[in-house]
């Protein structure tokens, strides 16, 4: 596989790829990638994704500033630190009301947009040698959070390691991610991917926390990124307990397998019968003379046309809002990548919509679209057309 976000600027550029496979451990209940693409490849001064470009994912961080900032009232002089704040989305809120915050970001171009927003930044990657500086110039915090990139690091046992080092004794750790379970439910593999080394369940989050003197306390589901968990550990205090809901939730958890080999067995046969029936279905849609595009060039959508083998053949273009990603070419499959103006003054009959977990942001936004004939193709769980 061509690493998700290598979109190329020209068809000329050398591209590189690495094998793209998934393990589980018996012991911990991980599942994680087997072969790693080395983190400054992926993070860097020129960082495709921004968190701002869906305005579901704007109103999600709005609310989880919300949460943040009912936990910590009461407090005196409140410190809270998110890892991997890209543009600031969510710490904006809190710089609005004057909380003392930090954004840990080694993206320098997304750190650069955080700041102009009056996020306070800093441009490393976060670990046990980054925590100990940032508690000599800040102290530590009450309140660490960071979504979608715990799954990021490799290197989760110096995350960890910082985070016992930045946690002050009674503080909370917000983790959220894509949810395992929800993957396995939809099938959804196209979440796997260089930049998403591990797939957490509360199994797994759990044995992590206790490797590392953390207990999870919470669990709450998120419904953004096709089913996320945001899951809260503490450190080991009298008095902690998990909540009932964690306890129903890791039952759950078991009863689908997800402790066991046995609970991702069908999963690649599964992928595979999703694949077969999309190419179906888009070699069928183009033989009867219809044009198909692509909406939305999302990292995720590097696996599915990859592992799938559907390029420019079966998809003349993929729109998308991102100025960044726009007049490049996907990875791996080099469907170029067209500013979305041109889809939407386009007449296509079918768009591949491959910003799924926008569904419901997008199909409202295409009204005009879909009324005058136009078609989503969704594949999750399976293959439909609305
Ligand atoms: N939290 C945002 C961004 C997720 S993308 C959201 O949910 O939309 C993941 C982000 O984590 C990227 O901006 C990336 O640069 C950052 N990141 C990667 N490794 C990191 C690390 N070791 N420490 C802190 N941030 C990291
Ligand atoms: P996303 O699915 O959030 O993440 P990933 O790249 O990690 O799989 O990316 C959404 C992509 O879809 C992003 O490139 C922006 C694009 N997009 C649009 O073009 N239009 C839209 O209305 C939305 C919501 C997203």
């Amino acid at each position: 596989m061509p690493t998700a976000n290598g979109f190329l600027t020209k068809l000329t550029q050398k591209e590189s790829f690495f094998p793209l496979s998934v393990g589980f451990c018996p012991n911990c209940f991980m599942v994680q990638l087997l072969e790693t693409v080395p983190p400054q490849k992926m993070f860097h001064d020129d960082y495709q994704y921004l968190s701002s470009t869906s305005q579901r994912m704007i109103k999600h961080f709005e609310g989880h500033a919300t949460e943040i900032i009912e936990r910590i009232s009461g407090k005196k002089n409140p410190f809270v630190v998110e890892l991997g704040c890209n543009d600031g989305v969510m710490l904006l809120h809190l710089a609005k009301r004057g909380i003392a915050h930090l954004g840990v970001e080694p993206s320098a171009n997304v750190a650069k947009l955080a700041k102009a927003k009056g996020v306070k930044t800093k441009v490393v990657f976060f670990n046990a040698e980054s925590a100990r500086e940032i508690v000599r110039e800040q102290g530590q915090a009450d309140i660490i959070c960071g979504a979608n990139v715990f799954c990021h690091i490799e290197d989760l046992n110096s995350v960890f390691e910082g985070i016992r080092i930045l946690l002050k004794d009674d503080g909370i750790l917000f983790m959220e991610d894509p949810y395992m379970l929800d993957i396995i439910n939809k099938t959804s593999f196209d979440q796997i991917y260089d930049e998403h080394v591990y797939y957490f369940s509360g199994l797994s989050v759990s044995e992590l926390g206790k490797r590392h003197g953390l207990q999870l306390v919470e669990m709450a589901p998120q419904r953004v990124h096709g089913g996320s968990m945001r899951y809260y550990l503490k450190k080991y205090l009298p008095g902690n307990k998990m909540a009932e809901n964690v306890v129903q939730l890791l039952e759950k958890e078991k009863a689908s397998s997800l402790n066991t080999p046995e609970g991702y067995r069908f999963f690649k046969h599964n992928v595979d019968s999703i694949c077969s029936n999309l190419k179906n279905t888009l070699k069928k849609f183009k033989s009867q003379g219809h044009r198909i595009v692509g909406y939305g060039a999302t990292a995720k959508s590097t696996t599915l046309l990859n592992y799938a083998k559907i390029g420019g053949d079966l998809i003349e273009y993929i729109c998308d809002t991102t100025p960044n990603k726009v007049n490049k070419f996907t990875p791996g499959t080099h469907i170029p990548i067209k500013p979305y103006d041109v889809f939407a003054k386009d007449s296509v009959s079918y768009a591949l919509l491959l910003a799924w977990n926008h569904e419901d942001e997008i199909l409202q936004k295409e009204e005009a679209y879909r009324k005058r004939g136009g078609k989503f193709i969704l594949y999750f769980p399976e293959v439909a057309i609305e």
